[in-house]
Parts: structure tokens; sequence; C-alpha cells
């Protein structure tokens, strides 16, 4: 082994009574003492759950990692920590997504690891673990679980974007209990995560693009033999890094995150991208700015054909090449010199990837479209910053100036929406309130609101839609997100009425209330006095510390890390 001294060394490698528990009781798992001869031992952080069924197959695909450790003379052993799965929990899980990276945290550096390997797969399970990770900088790789295979319905194929699609049909009386029924059973036909270029799928990428997952791990659908290898793969991959001590923050320069905006354009990946990139980039300790992700994705056109931008699934990009395809036809915008996981750059890694179908992944000469990646707008209405993706909008809606009908929060929209009385028409901004990170709590994915009933049945198929709310990976339309500040912060939005003239101008980066600065601070004088936050629990953590969407919703008291040392003993 290595003359350096591992950091397990410090529990397993002592004499005396310490060492003897420490061992002892790991040895009643039926590990041999050779396990403590001073091999890394690397953690395999699973967020394996019954309860998160996009991950459920982790516990197989822990046993290839396991495989791919032992293989290179490391030692590995599995723990659990919160998972966080997107289709179950309320009020949303992202509202659970910073206690989750606390847990990660904490049970990584309270432990005897030398390297880390973090099971991903469901939405917020990739950034809670990496962002944890990251305050605690050992060497770490990410498996992610893959996308599931491409749902079908009466000889189509369907994926997690046609449920928005599913449910105006029922909502306009197209599509009735009976068809709903058929299509829930075709939708989800696999182990998985959902097959578009949704949050997960977003994030499988961000994480390859940032080179702390090896080359391909993004696309490959789960069910897939590849699955399996690339986890053995990754397996022995970290015994390597913690023998050349590579760490996170070795890879992730701030050359690595414009790597990964840039690539986020090109996928069309999703919104929820800035929030969880912000928040990893405020843990690792690189500065990055709402502003540099709409500035670097501004060269960048779309070049990838996926749902919820274009037509394909993630099963279709694997078979196109998968992430490495883009990457390569993206080299000349990109550092190419930064380092992944496995040592090598992103030159060595992505310069020899094929593209095997070029209706799936274009050059950057044909994109599929120009207007890529995450326009970040200013005006007086978020004076901090709101985001659009422009690939899942309408082109007539880009520019558009009409009145805003407005919900005070999402009951109230519920209450009202399919409301025949509704003063509503296609040319009408539709405005929800208080669904931020501090006012919901925990900022939900309800920004693409549904449209009024009434609208469908006329065919409307897109309205402006503007909150402080996030919007599903999954979703589209002409949808404002992430307003800040927010409402339940005294935000601008807080004191927008229905009637009032707002302005979208896309290009321009602007969303603008038609009402005069005078008129605005006497509204926001006359706000009733803000709810008051949760009594007790995380809750009350929650709401005393979340930060604004612009800077990645993290608490506060969460970013920078704490590094891997413990200098005291618990016995
Ligand atoms: Fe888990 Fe979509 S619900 S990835
Ligand atoms: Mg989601």
């Amino acid at each position: 082994m290595d003359e350096q001294k591992l950091r397990s060394q410090g529990w397993f490698g002592r004499k005396g009574k310490d060492g003897f528990i420490y061992r002892a009781w790991m040895k009643k798992q039926g590990i041999p003492a050779h396990a403590f001869d001073g091999r890394p031992i690397i953690g395999i952080c699973n967020t394996w759950s019954e309860l998160t069924p996009c991950n459920s197959h982790f516990r197989e695909l822990a046993e290839h990692v396991k495989r791919g450790v032992y293989e290179a003379g490391g030692y590995p052993v599995e723990f659990p920590v919160l998972s966080l799965g997107e289709t179950l929990m309320k009020p949303t899980a992202m509202l659970f997504r910073n206690l989750a990276s606390m847990d990660v945290e904490e049970a990584i550096r309270a432990n005897p690891l030398d390297g880390v390997v973090l099971l991903c797969g469901c939405d917020k399970t990739t950034p809670s673990l990496v962002m944890g990770a990251c305050s605690v900088d050992l060497p770490t790789i990410v498996v992610s679980g893959g996308p599931m295979l491409t749902g079908r319905h009466r000889g189509k194929r369907i994926s997690t974007s046609d449920i928005w699609r599913f449910s105006e049909a029922q909502r306009a009386g197209h599509m009735d209990d009976m068809e709903m029924t058929l299509a829930e059973a075709g939708m989800c036909r696999s182990d998985g995560h959902c097959a578009v270029m949704g949050t997960a799928s977003t994030m499988a990428c961000m994480v390859e693009a940032l080179g702390i997952s090896l080359p391909g791990n993004a696309a490959i659908p789960a069910p897939d033999a590849a699955r399996k290898i690339i986890a053995q793969q990754s397996g022995s991959e970290i015994v390597k890094m913690v023998k050349a001590d590579r760490k996170l923050s070795d890879i992730l320069t701030p050359a690595a995150f414009e790597n990964a905006i840039m690539v986020n354009a090109a996928i069309g990946g999703s919104t929820n991208f800035v929030i969880h990139l912000l928040a990893i980039a405020g843990r690792i300790g690189v500065p990055l700015a709402l502003e540099d992700l709409d500035r670097l994705s501004a060269s960048i056109p779309l070049i990838a054909n996926l749902q919820p931008s274009g037509s394909y699934f993630m099963e279709d990009l694997y078979y196109a090449g998968g992430l490495p395809a883009i990457i390569n036809k993206l080299l000349p915008q990109l550092h190419k010199e930064c380092i992944g996981a496995n040592g090598r750059t992103v030159a060595e890694n992505f310069g020899t990837a094929d593209c095997y179908d070029p209706d799936i992944i274009t050059s950057t000469d044909k994109p599929f479209s120009t207007m890529s990646g995450v326009i970040v707008l200013k005006g007086n209405l978020c004076e901090q910053g709101a985001v659009i993706k422009p690939s899942a909008a309408s082109a007539q809606l880009m520019k558009h100036t009409g009145k805003a009908v407005v919900f005070e929060d999402i009951e109230d929209y519920n209450a009202r929406i399919d409301d025949p009385a509704l003063e509503v028409d296609e040319t009408s901004l539709l405005v929800l309130k208080n669904v931020g990170p501090k006012g919901y709590p925990g900022m939900p994915e309800v920004g693409n609101m549904g449209l009024p009933a009434k609208l469908l049945a006329k065919g409307v198929t897109d309205m402006i839609r503007i909150s402080d709310g996030r919007m599903s990976g999954t979703g589209f339309g002409t949808v404002v997100l992430h307003v800040a500040p927010e409402a339940a912060e005294g935000g601008t939005l807080a004191i927008v009425r229905s009637g009032d003239e707002i302005t979208l101008d896309v290009r321009g980066r602007l969303l603008h209330l038609h009402v005069s600065d005078e008129e605005i601070a006497a509204r926001k004088k006359a706000l009733p006095p803000a709810q008051p936050i949760a009594a007790r629990g995380y809750v009350r953590l929650y709401q005393s510390h979340v930060q604004g969407a612009h800077l990645g919703a993290d608490l506060d008291f969460l970013r920078g890390g704490s590094g891997s040392e413990v200098t005291r003993d618990s016995h």
C-alpha cells in the first residue's frame, strides 16, 4: 500500500481499547482482519428507498460498485442516507434537499472513510449528496442510477413530460379516467428515473460535465448491463482516486462549473440545474452568480433533441452516443484542460466520442435552436433575478405585454383557476405568489401551473406564467420561475394585483411591472405582516435560514465546508 497513511487508519490502525472497539464491531459483519490493514475504505452512500421509486434498484447497483472496489484493492462499506422521493414527498422534496445534504456531510465526516461513491438518481438525490460531500471534500465519485426505459401507451412512446399533456387533456374533457389509468400503467416500465431531460437526467449530465462521474455515466438506462459495468468501474476508480488524493475540490474548479453550464445549455437541461449548481458552488467555495449562467449559456445553442425541449428520450440519447457525443461537439467552447474523476482531461475523456444519430445530437453549426439554456431576467418585478428556459417556451410569447391574473397562493389558484367567471384570456399572464423557498415552504414545482379549463377548451396551449416557485424539469411552457426576492420576503411579486400590466421580454432579459415606484412602495407598506414561520422542527430551521433562489436556496450556515478532519474521539 501507499506510504501515506489513510484517514481510515485513524480508526482501524489504532492500538489499545479504541482500535479494538473500531475493529471488533466491524468484524461482527464477517469482515476479515485484512480489511483493516491500511487499504482504502470506500463508503457507498446509498439513497435506496422504496419511497424513492426512481432509486429502488440501488441495493443491486451498490453490489456492482463493491466489485470494483474489491478489484482495485479497497474495502467497501455501504451506508444509507435520507433519500428524497420526488413523487411522494409533501409539501415538496426540495424542502428536504438541504436536510439530506446535512445527513450526507455528517455521515461521511464522522466515519472511517477514505473515499465515497454517491449513488444518485431521482431529482434531489444528486444535489443533496453532492452538496454534502463537497462540504467534506474527500475523494468522491457519483454513480447515477440511470433513466427508465421509455414508456408506452397505445403504441405511442410516453414519458413524464406527457403527464402535463394528459392532465390538460383530461381537464379539457379529451381524456377519461379509463384512458388515464391505461396511460399510468405504461408510464414507468422499468427501474430508473424519469426518461426525459428532466431534473434527474439534468443532474446526471451535470455531474458528468463537472467531471465527478465517469464519462458516459449520465445516459445509460437503468436496466442496461452497461449501467452495472460503469458502477463497477466507478468502484475501481474511487480506490485510484484515494491513492492519488484527488478530491472534489481538485475537480470542481471554476472552469469545471463553466463547462457544466455550457453543457446544460446544449442539452436543454432543467431550470432546477440553476438552483442546484449555485448551491453546489456555494459548498465547494467557487464564486458563481445567476448572471454567470446566463452569460455562459448565451453562446451555446441547443444541440440535443430531447424532451421536454425536443422529441426524444434518454434511452435514445444513450444509443446516439450519450452525453460524451454531445460534449465532444462542444469541445471548441469548453475548458478542455479540466480534470475529471479518472484524472484525465475533458479533451482526453471526450475527444473521441462519436455521435450515431444526427436527429438526436446535432452539431453547433446546425443547432435545433439558438435559444438555449437558461435566460436570467431582471426588472422591478424580480430585482434579484428570475429565470426562463427559452427552449421550452413559445416563440410568440417571448415578447409580450398583458394583464396579470393574480393568485395569492396555491390554494387560491386551485380554488379559482377553473372558475368560468375568472377574468382571463390567452393574452393574460398568470401570476402565482408564495411558492418560494420560505413562503411555501420549500419552493415546489408548481410554476408551470395548468391553464384555465375554459382556455384549454378553446385550444390554448401556452400562456405566460410567473411565480417564485420552480418547475419540474419535465415541464414546459413560457414559464418565468425563481422570482427573487420571493413574495414571502416582501419582494415586489407580493404587491402585484390582477389587472396590473406586466411586460416579459426574454431577449431583452426584462420582467417589468407597469406600476410606478411610488405605488410599489405604497403597496409594500400596506402589505399585511408576514406569515409566521413554523413553530418547531426542521421546517423552522429551514425557514429561518434558507437563502433566496438566486443563491441556490441553501441554508446560510451550510455554505462552504468544514473539511474531513475530526479532532476528537468518541470513547
Ligand atoms: Fe424521480 Fe422523476 S420522479 S426522477
Ligand atoms: Mg421534479
